[in-house]
Formats: structure tokens, sequence, C-alpha cells
């Protein structure tokens, strides 16, 4: 670890709520950002790090194979004791490096390629009106994160793992535990036990019944056992659920609060693409950055990063870097040109495998929602919504809607 920084940033941990805008970066980093590239900040635990800002900047370490995703990397980041758990008890290809994380995910690229989710578009469409139909027969006002946006990913899910109809119900209460705020400890890891049986079970019985799946497919080869297929299929529901879920809560209220674009869209459903890139850039839900252990000395920004340093790419900065997205960085533009630069994916080796379901997931989501429920309003004043700061991913906790 190099020398102890002499410009401290801000603590990096982030509070329960934004209170005031949950659509801007919180001002520690913003400040930051004013303040360099690349600058020293401390984590929550006291432990110094590099805190990078800048767009050009987070490419360039989220491309350098010098920096480590592995979480057992010395120097390794953690944002939170949470974080800690989640990166040591969860491995998986997202907290590897090559040439272990290639071999892994090559098992899996070829499900998420753009032309296999343009396949799966009609089943998505079908899941998300059957999940609307049993929204709007339940009472008003409704949650719609609970009763729509959390269940639609995990149900994609299921369908690309092919989890039989039967067990749906399971599956879900099962994620939905793992994904609650309120969940202890000891619930949280009986349903990732819970979750990680099933997934096994399945995998041996998908091996002896093979169907036209992932988990079918992994299942098959001889190079994994049924403990490491059920950890992929697990880390594909963990990384696909909670991030669509949120992201499209986020998108739907970022609607509600601009009624001239929700016209917009529901006149011309082909401007749909162009804005999903533009509030995937805006709002970028990942909030608390990225996590790098540099492996050896590395000059990023004129900044040599040490051996040993832990790093934090943020996302949000990078979005709004003025000098990729110009002067109105900041400001949501859906007829913007360049939105598709953002790096709410990610970038580099580790960039998510998911965005192609995650962008027609959005798509469908939002599409659906603006021609079935043209009325949809909140039911609540917008200050009486509140904002959860999970681990991983920035969302709104409550959607009390009505239509
Ligand atoms: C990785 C964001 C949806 C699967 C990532 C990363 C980001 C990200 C930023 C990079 C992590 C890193 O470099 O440390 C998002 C957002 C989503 C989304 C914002 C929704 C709006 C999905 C979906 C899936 C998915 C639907 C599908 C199951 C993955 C996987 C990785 C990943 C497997 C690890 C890739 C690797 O390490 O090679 N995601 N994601 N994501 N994402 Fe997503």
């Amino acid at each position: 670890m190099s020398a102890v920084p002499t410009q401290l940033a801000p603590p990096l941990r982030l509070p329960a709520a934004y209170g005031r805008c949950p659509f801007t970066p919180p001002p520690a980093y913003t400040e930051a950002a004013r303040a360099g590239a690349v600058t020293r900040s401390v984590l929550p635990d006291g432990t110094p790090c590099w805190l990078v800002t800048g767009y050009r900047e987070v490419r360039s370490v989220l491309a350098d194979a010098r920096f480590s995703a592995d979480a057992r990397t010395p120097g390794f980041p953690f944002l939170s004791p949470g974080q800690r758990q989640l990166a040591t008890s969860r491995p998986s290809f997202i907290r590897m490096d090559d040439p272990e994380h290639a071999r892994l995910r090559r098992m899996v690229t070829r499900d998420f390629l753009v032309r296999r989710v343009e396949e799966l578009r009609p089943a998505i469409r079908r899941i998300v009106d059957d999940a609307l139909d049993e929204l709007i027969a339940k009472e008003q006002p409704a949650d719609l994160v609970r009763d729509f946006t959390l269940p639609v990913p995990s149900l994609v899910i299921c369908l690309m793992l092919g989890v039989p109809y039967a067990d749906r119900d399971l599956f879900q209460s099962l994620s939905r535990t793992l994904l609650d705020n309120t969940a202890t400890d000891g619930e949280v890891a009986n349903a990732h036990r819970s979750l990680m049986g099933y997934l096994a079970g399945l995998a041996a019985r998908k091996a002896r019944e093979p169907g036209d799946d992932i988990l079918s497919r992994l299942a098959a080869r001889d190079d994994l056992t049924p403990g490491q297929v059920a950890s992929l299929g697990f880390m594909l529901l963990v990384t696909g659920h909670e991030s669509t879920a949120n992201m499209s809560a986020i998108s739907v209220l970022t609607l509600l609060r601009n009624p001239a674009l929700a016209a917009r869209l529901r006149a011309d459903p082909a401007l749909m693409p162009a804005a999903v890139e533009e509030l995937l850039r805006h709002v970028t839900i990942i909030h608390l950055g990225l996590a790098r252990a540099a492996k050896e000395d590395v000059e990023v920004g004129g900044v040599t990063i040490a051996a040993g340093d832990g790093v934090i790419c943020m996302l949000s900065t990078a979005n709004r870097d003025e000098e990729v997205f110009g002067p109105t960085a900041g400001t949501l533009d859906p007829d913007r040109r360049d939105a598709r630069r953002h790096l709410s994916f990610g970038f580099g080796v580790h960039q998510c495998l998911g965005h192609a379901l995650a962008r027609v997931e959005l798509e469908v989501v939002l599409t659906t929602l603006l021609r079935r429920l043209p009325n949809l309003r909140l039911a609540t004043g917008e200050t009486a919504l509140t904002y959860g700061t999970s681990d991983l991913v920035y969302g709104v906790r409550e959607l009390p809607v009505t239509w």
C-alpha cells in the first residue's frame, strides 16, 4: 500500500437515503470528481483507497488486467461488511480474474448474445403482460416494485435457467428473501442455502432429462460438478435480478416525473431503445462503484496506483463526465446521440454479460406499462418515497401506484 494520502476525499459510505434528489450522484463523489479524475479517499472502515471518477480513467482501470476483480487479492476494497461477505462467500466469475474468469464466462456467453435475447423477446413480453395482469387484478394502490418490477427479472431468469413452472413460486420467494433489506442475516443465509440446494437438485435432474435451457447445457458438461452448476445459476439470478428490477422501477419513476417524455414514448415506442440508454446513463444504479485491486504499480490519469492499493471506479460520475458527454452531461436528454457510450454495464472483460437481456427487459417493461396503464400515477407524494441503498444497487424501495 502506498503512503497515507495527504488529500482525503470524504468517506465513501453513503447515507441510507439520498434525501434530496435520488437522480444525481451524492455530492461527495461529485466534489471528488471536481478535485481530479483519480483522487485519494478512504473506505468506511478507514482504509485508504483510490477513487476514480473520470470516464477515461474508469475505462482504463476496467480494461487493464493489472487490476484484479478477485476479492481475495491483497488490498481489494470493500465498501461495507455486506459487500465483503457477498464477494467472499459467493465467489463466481464476476469475482475472478482471467483465465479462470474467461473459462467459466464462455460457458454461458451464447445464451446472452443479442441474437439469442431477441429470440426471447416474445416470451419476455408474455412474462411482462402476465405480471401486469396480476398487478391489475390487485386492489389499488399497489406496490409496483413488489408486485411488478421485482418478479419480472426473476421470472425471465427462471425461463432461461429452465426452472419448471411448478417451482417458480418457491424460486421467487427464496430470491425475494435474498433481496429483502429487512430480512435477518440468518434468513438470508437460509434462503441462499435453500436456493443453492434447489439449483443443485435441478441440475442433477436436468443431467438425466435435459431441456433447452442453460442449466441443462451446464449439467451436460463433464468439467463442472452439480455444485458448480448451481453456483453459476445462482450468480446469474443474483446479478440479473436486483439490478434490472431497480433499474425498471427507477425508470418508471423518472417517466412519472416527466409526463412529456412519457407521452412522447407512448406515441412513438421506436424511441424507447434510445430512452433506455439515456436512463441507464443518467440514473446509474450501480451507485457505489466497481471495486478492483492493483496487482502491480500502474499509472492512471497521471497518478501512480501502487500494487496492493484498492480502487473504486465510480460509474455515476464517469457517466456525467462533461469531457465525454458535453456541458449537458448532468441532464436527462433522450435525444442524446452518445448515451450508449455510458459505463453503466461496466467495461472490459467483466462488462455485464446480461446487458442485451437487461436492455430488452427494460424496453418491454416500460413500453408495456405506458401502453396498458396510461393513467399510471404515484399514490403518494414523491417526498414519501424511500430510496434503498443495498450493498450493490440503488433503487426506490416501494412505488405505491394507482392506474
Ligand atoms: C456484470 C450492471 C443486468 C449478469 C455487471 C457489471 C455491471 C453490471 C456494472 C460489471 C461488474 C464488474 O466489472 O465488477 C448491470 C446493470 C443491469 C444488469 C445496470 C440492469 C440494468 C444484468 C442481467 C444479467 C446480468 C439481466 C443476466 C443474468 C451479469 C454478469 C456479470 C455482470 C454474469 C459478470 C460478468 C463478468 O464478470 O464477466 N453487470 N447488470 N446483469 N452482469 Fe450485469
